[in-house]
């Protein structure tokens, strides 16, 4: 049975995938059999053939050089709106047990699991009539620790805190922080992590510029993340 992760960020388009491509890619690099795991992706492009395509899961394999079968998503949307929505729109309601059975099926295969999550850490995955479903909930149940991708720039105090807040509420274990779109040697950025950290008490354990091809944190410190 391997280990594993659960990425959340202090919102939508903060940069998961981006930093969870460069995770995988540092543990598949260092001999690592690394795997990638999404429960719900909405948004999804549409292929020619009329398929909806896991971009996120797409992306990931490319960052990381992964086989098809290695990046996994269990409910794929086409609306990029919140997946309970998206879900709502296709008469599709997400099955917790069926998220569960894929998760661990995947973990069985790898020794390090990355599975990125939607949205920031209130995410409504489904809410209807017989379940209401949020990301921290499905974080609870697969018994996982977070780790946050929050923005280096203004207002990640903020997010990264409540964030940080959240997850201590809810006693899911924070790993730490990346920081993505860092600017080295920004004196508000800098200060930023040095806030999040005092204030938070957790880490900020790499911080990923524009563009970055490899992620600026060794591979065992990187391992010793996932439980
Ligand atoms: N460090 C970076 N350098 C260059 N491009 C980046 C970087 N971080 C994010 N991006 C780009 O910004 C966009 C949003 O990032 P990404 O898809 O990783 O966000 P996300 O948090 O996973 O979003 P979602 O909530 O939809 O899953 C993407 O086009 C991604 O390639
Ligand atoms: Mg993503």
């Amino acid at each position: 049975m391997g280990k594993a992760l659960f990425i959340t960020g202090t919102g939508t388009d903060i940069g998961k995938t981006y930093v969870t491509g460069l995770i995988v890619k540092r543990l598949k690099d260092a001999g690592f059999r690394a795997g990638y795991y999404k429960a719900a992706l909405s948004g999804a492009e549409v292929g020619a053939d009329g398929a909806l395509l896991p971009g996120d899961a797409l992306f990931v394999r490319r960052t990381a050089g992964l086989a098809a079968e290695d990046a996994s998503v269990s409910y794929i949307y086409r609306d990029a709106v919140s997946p309970h929505l998206a879900a709502k729109i296709e008469s599709r309601p997400i099955d917790f047990d069926k998220v569960e059975r894929d998760f661990f099926t995947a973990k069985e295969r790898f020794d390090y699991l990355t599975v990125e999550g939607s949205g920031g850490i209130i995410c409504p995955l489904r809410w209807d009539e017989k379940e209401h479903v949020v990301l921290d909930d499905l974080i609870v149940r697969l018994q996982l620790s977070a780790l946050v991708i929050a923005d280096a720039g203004l207002g990640t105090i903020n997010a990264a805190v409540l964030t940080a807040e959240h997850l201590k509420m809810r006693e899911i274990p924070l790993a730490g922080f990346i920081f993505n779109h860092w600017q080295a040697g920004d004196r508000m950025q800098e200060d930023n992590k040095k806030m999040v950290e005092e204030m938070t008490g957790a880490p900020v354990l790499a911080c990923v510029e524009k563009g970055a091809k490899d992620l600026p944190l060794a591979a065992d410190a990187l391992a010793a993340l996932y439980a």
